[in-house]
């Protein structure tokens, strides 16, 4: 069988990113180059920044891939790039990027959820079972995702406020961590000890839904209440106690999730997938519980948003010859499941 290989793109927020990626399974390039240092001094992304920053990147991160790859334009069937959810601006400079490269080379043009590319970040480490489920943990989204086939998704449960990641980032801001804070949250709750005992919300409901926003508002008054009594917080526990609280209740609904739906694989992904003790605690529910679902978690540097995970993505569209039009436009609030 021919090789396809698909040359992607990734722009959606604060990296700019482009891979060669062969049959939707192996990485001949995966090229990311990370603003975060930009963004650390205003605490957060700037989505001005953000943009400029993938103005001045894309086309020398764009050449870079296809030259570690060891390939030109034309060896490339299609061209795919992140279409949404994401900052509009950012995401156009890498949809103007790959609608130019596609109206030059000829080769067809691939439009790709960035949520379903965190799922399909798993693909480049092993093959997709379906039915799977995938939790979905990033920045921006919390989701539980059923796909009962390849390309197709259904979101049985989601935040309804706060996603993890920025349930993280804004706890470390609390406790004057540099953004984003949820690597360093990580290694300081291996730290310390669950002794704050903060609320666990919504596990025991009879939905899949999620949120964060209270847990939130427990750990700051409890710095508050800290503050006025002139308390000692101690940043191990807190950090320690709020992963607890985040960890159970990931795993407690994938745990139920897992059970109304029986799938073939569970996948974890998404930035949030890289932390720690969610790794070590959704390992051990799947063993108890779910021992002959194939449980993959991608590596760590497969979590993070990356242009690998998109083109393992659109490779299910190219072969379904899904592609898209030259009139293709940002999509920010684009759902997965929704196209
Ligand atoms: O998927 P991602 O790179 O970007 C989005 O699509 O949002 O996820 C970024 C998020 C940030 O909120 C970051 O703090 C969080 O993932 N994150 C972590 C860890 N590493 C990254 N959160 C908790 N523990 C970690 N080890
Ligand atoms: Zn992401």
């Amino acid at each position: 069988m021919k090789e396809t290989l698909i040359l992607a793109i990734e722009s959606s927020c604060d990296e700019t990113s482009a891979a060669v990626i062969q049959n939707g399974n192996t990485i001949l390039s995966n090229i990311v180059a990370s603003q975060i240092k930009s963004h650390m001094r205003f605490g957060g992304v700037v989505p001005e920044i953000a943009s400029r920053h993938h103005v001045e990147q894309i086309t020398q991160v764009i050449d870079e891939a296809l030259a570690k790859a060891g390939k030109t334009l034309d060896d490339m069937d299609a061209i795919a790039v992140t279409y949404g959810p994401g900052l509009v601006g950012a995401l156009l400079i890498g949809i103007s990027a790959a609608k130019a490269l596609a109206l030059a080379s000829g080769k067809p043009l691939i439009a790709v959820n960035h949520m379903a590319g965190h799922i399909y970040a798993n693909q480049l480490v092993e093959p997709l079972q379906f039915p799977l489920m995938a939790l979905v943990v990033s920045g921006g989204h919390t989701e539980l995702v059923y796909m009962p086939e390849d390309g197709k998704f259904q979101i049985i449960g989601e935040t309804r406020d706060d996603a993890a990641g920025e349930a993280y980032d804004k706890i470390g801001r609390i406790l004057n961590l540099p953004y984003p804070g949820g690597k360093k949250m990580d290694e300081l709750a291996h730290l310390g000890t669950d002794t704050y005992d903060f609320p666990r919300a919504m596990i025991h409901e009879d939905h899949f839904d999620f949120s964060f926003s209270g847990l939130k508002s427990a750990v700051i008054n409890r710095v508050h209440n800290a503050k006025q009594k002139g308390e000692e917080i101690v940043p191990e526990d807190l950090a320690a106690s709020f992963q607890a609280s985040v960890v159970e209740v990931l795993v407690e609904k994938t745990r139920r999730a897992l059970k109304a739906y029986p799938v073939k694989q569970f996948v974890l992904a998404g930035g949030v997938a890289a932390n720690k003790g969610l790794r070590t605690a959704m390992t051990q529910m799947m063993e108890e519980h779910y021992p002959t679902v194939t449980f993959s978690i991608p590596p760590l540097s497969l979590c993070g948003d990356n242009a690998a995970m998109i083109g393992a993505a659109a490779f299910t569209k190219y072969m379904q010859k899904d592609f898209a039009k030259m009139d293709l436009n940002a999509v920010p609030g684009l759902e997965l499941g929704e196209e």
